[in-house]
């Protein structure tokens, strides 16, 4: 098959596009024909060398945290798939990854894709899927509560901004400007353009915030928060915990392959609740483009899908 495959940390172009053996589906696995597998911002400061001290990959690596495809072989005692479903996989940190023609994974981290999702759609919802359906339940937003989602505009900003919407939350977004009808768009009931405005300027009394950027902006969070709300962070820049001066909760929401979790996604896409966000689609042998342009922040308005 053909996969991308690196040895080393640095640049993007550490990244080949190579040709590997065909990986076979073990006891209790599937065998999958890949169409997709999205690109996140994990998987370039995994290669980059930026988490060596949490992570240590073995190599040579293939990456990508997730794929969705055809299952094409069934290992023994697999009683949930066979073969030609349409499954959507979440791949471990240490195995191999999802930029590859096919993958073999556990049986338990790969769920069915709903009927009315392509490929690319179900990819594009998988690693960031989760991240928000977790996010969103460490936070245990409820109806009517004024939740403000950072980076509303990425891929799992986005996502988090249709659920806490549908959970019937007041929900503020935050972006570029130029995406302040898109976020609107996917459910927010108010955008604050970070190049524009400073949010902590003019929000207030907010029950929660997913903080998804860190840094400066976990900081200034602190200020919109009602006294006992609530602050979700995903791991991005490093933050300072605050929350005893302001009187809130800080919670870092840890995002494991859940497949629970994964299932809640693609049940809420299948019911046409939620809409994956797909940013832009780049055939796999591109992937070392596709990793600059999300290192350069050019990639905006959900996720960008390798397709093989
Ligand atoms: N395990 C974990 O803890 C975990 C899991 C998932 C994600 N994360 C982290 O969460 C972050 C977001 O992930 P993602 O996949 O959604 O990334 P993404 O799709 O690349 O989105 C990044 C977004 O950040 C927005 N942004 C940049 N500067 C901003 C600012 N000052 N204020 C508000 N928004 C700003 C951009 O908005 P515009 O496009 O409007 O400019 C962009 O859409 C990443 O740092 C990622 O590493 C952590």
């Amino acid at each position: 098959m053909k996969a991308i495959q690196y040895s080393e940390h640095g640049e993007a172009d550490v990244m080949q596009y190579v040709d590997l053996p065909d990986p076979t589906a073990g006891h209790g696995q599937i065998l999958v024909k890949l169409e997709a597998a999205s690109v996140t911002p994990f998987d370039w400061k995994l290669r980059a060398g930026y988490l060596k001290s949490h992570f240590t990959l073995p190599m040579p690596n293939v990456p990508g945290r997730d794929g969705a495809g055809t299952v094409i072989a069934i290992g023994k005692n697999i009683r949930d798939f066979r073969v030609g479903d349409r499954v959507a996989v979440m791949a471990g940190v240490f195995a191999q990854g999802g930029y590859a023609e096919m993958i073999a994974v556990d049986a338990e981290n790969a769920v069915q894709i709903p009927d009315n999702l392509s490929t690319v759609e179900a990819a594009a919802l998988t690693n960031a899927g989760l991240s928000a359906w977790i996010a969103l339940r460490t936070a245990e937003v409820k109806m009517g509560d004024a939740v403000l989602v950072h980076s509303g505009a990425g891929a799992v900003g986005g996502l988090l901004v249709q659920l806490c919407q549908h959970l019937g939350a007041d929900v503020t977004a935050t972006c570029r400007s130029t995406n302040r009808d898109y976020a609107l768009s996917l459910g927010a009931n108010r955008v604050v353009a970070y190049d524009q405005e400073d949010f902590s300027e003019v929000l207030h009394n907010q029950d929660v915030v997913f903080d998804l950027m860190g840094g400066e902006v976990h900081d200034k969070s602190y200020k919109v928060l009602k006294a006992g709300g609530h602050l979700v962070w995903l791991v991005a820049d490093p933050i300072t915990d605050r929350s005893h001066e302001y009187g809130v909760k800080v919670t870092r929401a840890v995002v494991t392959d859940d497949r629970s979790a994964l299932r809640g996604m693609m049940e809420l896409a299948g019911a046409g609740i939620l809409k994956p966000q797909v940013a832009r689609t780049m055939p796999l042998s591109q992937a070392a483009e596709a990793h600059r342009l999300m290192e350069n922040g050019a990639i905006t308005r959900g996720r960008l899908v390798l397709t093989m």
